[in-house]
């Protein structure tokens, strides 16, 4: 574990009505307030729009963040089904997730529109967790550097720091699927995006920045990876539904 303060963040992804959100919200309120003012790691949960703000009401005062899991790059306007970063600001917000694998692949979301909306959270007062990663034909065609290189220089916002912006590294291959990364699959990926937001940004501010690893991260798994140097905790989707799980694995960033 390097000096990075770990961040272990869960995606709720597209589930959970209110009362869930409300019990598992307040599940891991109670989990963070058990640990007090001294927690080695920051908590972040990022449920549904729906939801968000039973969820922010839910951990009030534990410490627990919330944030969006994207969020349009206009602060308003006629982009109906679309949610602004200044929304989830006002709703209690303090993060938004842009460029989930999931986004670029159901929504067409480019490395454009992720950058875009990433400068919208900033502008907003929010801080942004960029995604990226590699599809399985990618890391099998031995492309797996390059691509997230790239991914990497077209969707790191403008004016990102190593305060208000968090980079994910998301193999799509690993996402929801059981298979996991390696922690030297992960941590060779995770030092190659260092090396590169070194170029982009300086090493002061590519030495402060959280790199988080997601992709099939468990309680069994998650010390190994957070174990790696390069990589500062975990964007965490199935076990993140579950308070024992998610916080299985926030134990393991200790
Ligand atoms: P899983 O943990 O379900 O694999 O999902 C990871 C993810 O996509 C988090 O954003």
């Amino acid at each position: 574990m390097s000096a990075r303060r770990p961040m272990i963040a869960g995606n709720w992804k597209m589930n959970g009505l209110l009362a869930d959100g409300k019990a598992l919200a307040a599940g891991v309120a109670d989990k963070r307030k058990g640990i007090g003012a001294d927690a080695p790691f920051d908590i972040l949960v990022c449920p549904p729009f729906p939801l968000i703000t039973t969820v922010v009401d839910a951990v009030a005062g534990s410490g627990v963040a919330v944030g969006g899991q994207d969020c349009h790059m206009n602060v308003s306007g006629a982009h109906t089904g679309d949610t602004s970063a200044t929304m989830l600001k006002d709703a209690g917000c303090g993060f938004a997730i842009v460029g989930h694998s999931e986004r670029r692949t159901d929504h067409g979301e480019t490395d454009a529109t992720v950058k875009a909306k990433a400068e919208a959270a900033l502008a907003a007062g929010l801080k942004v967790i960029v995604c990226i990663g590699e599809t399985l034909e990618e890391r099998e065609a031995g492309k797996t550097i390059d691509i997230n290189k790239s991914q990497l220089n077209g969707s790191l916002p403008d004016g990102a720091t190593a305060e208000n912006c968090i980079v994910a590294y998301e193999p799509v291959w690993a996402i929801g699927t059981g298979k996991v990364a390696t922690p030297e699959q992960a941590q060779e990926v995770h030092a190659a995006i260092r090396a590169e937001l070194t170029a982009m940004v300086g090493g002061d501010i590519a030495g402060g920045m959280r790199i988080l690893y997601g992709g099939s991260m468990k309680p069994g798994n998650a010390a190994e990876l957070m174990g790696q140097a390069d990589i500062d905790g975990g964007l965490i989707g199935g076990a993140a539904l579950k308070v024992e799980d998610f916080w299985g694995i926030a134990e393991a960033a200790k």
